[in-house]
């Protein structure tokens, strides 16, 4: 299968008529689908399937049936935003066996096997937690807590996994990976680092902190017209104020603040609402600056809603503190690439959550020229692939070199 025949089978897979973008949520039938085109791609190249009791999978190439530990994995997701855009994920997925077909048309031997990975609910869509399946894969969320998660129809991870026709097994389970000797995750640029900088792939040399925090305003719910202005008690204001004041505060401090998340109830064009539940997505350069920015959101929408006589309660639903990745294996990418540029990355990976856990983890980025992420405009020009291909399979043949 080719490139770009990988990518025609995968394009129709989830993407919505109306907006053009991507609806991959986890155990929903189009990531089954997802999951049946990897399926596919791994047999078709003879791959060895081994996937945990998070959701998580790897296809293997273990030249040496006896050597199990110690490889190189590489690989993405293939789960979206919604409404997101073809290459966030994906990329790195399709790339990967690219990659895997070079190396095997250049004639490279391993000397250790190589793991091509699709870790599930990354963008946390569906149950709210960024990278669901890689933290429960090394820990770092507890099985206990995972099993508590909800989608919006009030169904638990584990009902949804169990509807779709997999078999829940929520835990730890680094086993999976066979003790990686390294993890190079390929991924599209989200921002437009790699354009000003003219090049057509990057490596990553850390990942901002960032979490989400949930902000519930409540107040009263009454009759838009009958109700005389000074006598409500409107929910929404707060909300409102603490948006614009969440983004005056990121702007002034060079973090990042955005609620694009809201749920209104009772949700009607002719009531004042009852509640409104708001989602912050925070990202600061370090945890001080992220802790910083949400308390003083905190504070803010605490006096608004003093002065609203509106209620307020915030809840942390998943913070992760900011990463360096492997610096002996950033600077091989960076040698073996001649000297390609290195950038930070304020968006969340797989690769961070390994790289906390101890996994030698790096990161390659593919330039994306409008910088628009978690959107249908994301965009990767195709040339530019090809040269993100080419260049992890040159690191894939120096890490699997004996
Ligand atoms: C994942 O893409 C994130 O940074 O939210
Ligand atoms: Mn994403
Ligand atoms: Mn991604």
């Amino acid at each position: 299968m080719t490139y770009e025949g990988m990518w025609s089978t995968l394009a129709p897979i989830g993407r919505h008529d109306r907006t053009g973008g991507y609806r991959r949520y986890t155990w929903s039938e189009p990531h089954r689908e997802c999951q049946l085109w990897f399926q596919e791609e791994a047999a078709k190249r003879g791959l060895t399937l081994e996937s945990d009791g998070n959701g998580n999978v790897v296809a293997w190439w273990r030249p040496d049936p006896d050597r199990t530990e110690g490889g190189v994995v590489t690989g993405s997701h293939l789960d979206s935003v919604p409404d997101g855009g073809a290459f966030d994920g994906p990329l790195g997925v399709v790339s990967a066996l690219a990659a895997l077909d070079l190396l095997r048309d250049n004639g490279v031997q391993p000397a250790r096997p190589l793991g091509i990975a699709v870790f599930a609910e990354e963008e946390g869509a569906r149950f709210g937690v960024a990278c669901l399946g890689s933290r429960l894969l090394t820990g770092a969320l507890p099985a206990e807590q995972a099993r508590e998660l909800r989608d919006a129809d009030g169904l638990s991870l584990p009902d949804a996994m169990e509807r779709a026709g997999a078999s829940p097994a929520l835990g730890p389970s680094l086993g999976l990976l066979h003790a990686p000797s390294a993890f190079v995750e390929l991924h599209i640029e989200q921002g437009r680092g790699l354009v000003d900088l003219e090049a057509p792939v990057g490596v990553a040399d850390s990942i901002w902190a960032h979490g989400r925090w949930r902000f519930e305003f409540t107040g009263e719910a009454n009759h838009a017209g009958t109700t005389r202005m000074a006598d409500r008690h409107d929910p929404m204001l707060t909300y409102a104020m603490t948006a614009l004041a969440a983004n005056k505060r990121a702007r002034l401090t060079r973090t990042r603040a955005t609620f694009g998340h809201v749920e209104v109830e009772p949700n009607a064009t002719n009531a004042v609402p009852s509640t409104v539940r708001a989602w912050l997505d925070g990202r600061a350069h370090d945890q001080e600056s992220l802790r910083a920015l949400v308390e003083e959101v905190r504070r803010l929408a605490g006096d608004r809603a003093h002065r609203d006589g509106t209620g307020l309660e915030v809840e942390a639903e998943s913070l992760t503190p900011g990463v360096d990745f492997d610096a002996d294996l950033r600077r091989l990418l960076v040698t073996r690439l001649g000297g390609a540029p290195v950038l930070p990355t304020q968006a969340g990976h797989d690769a961070g959550i390994l790289a906390a856990a101890g996994v030698p983890a790096a990161m390659l980025f593919v330039r994306n020229p409008t910088g628009v992420s978690h959107s249908p405009a994301e965009h990767a020009e195709a040339a530019d692939c090809v040269a993100g291909v080419r260049a992890l399979a040159d690191v894939l043949t120096e890490l699997l070199a004996p």
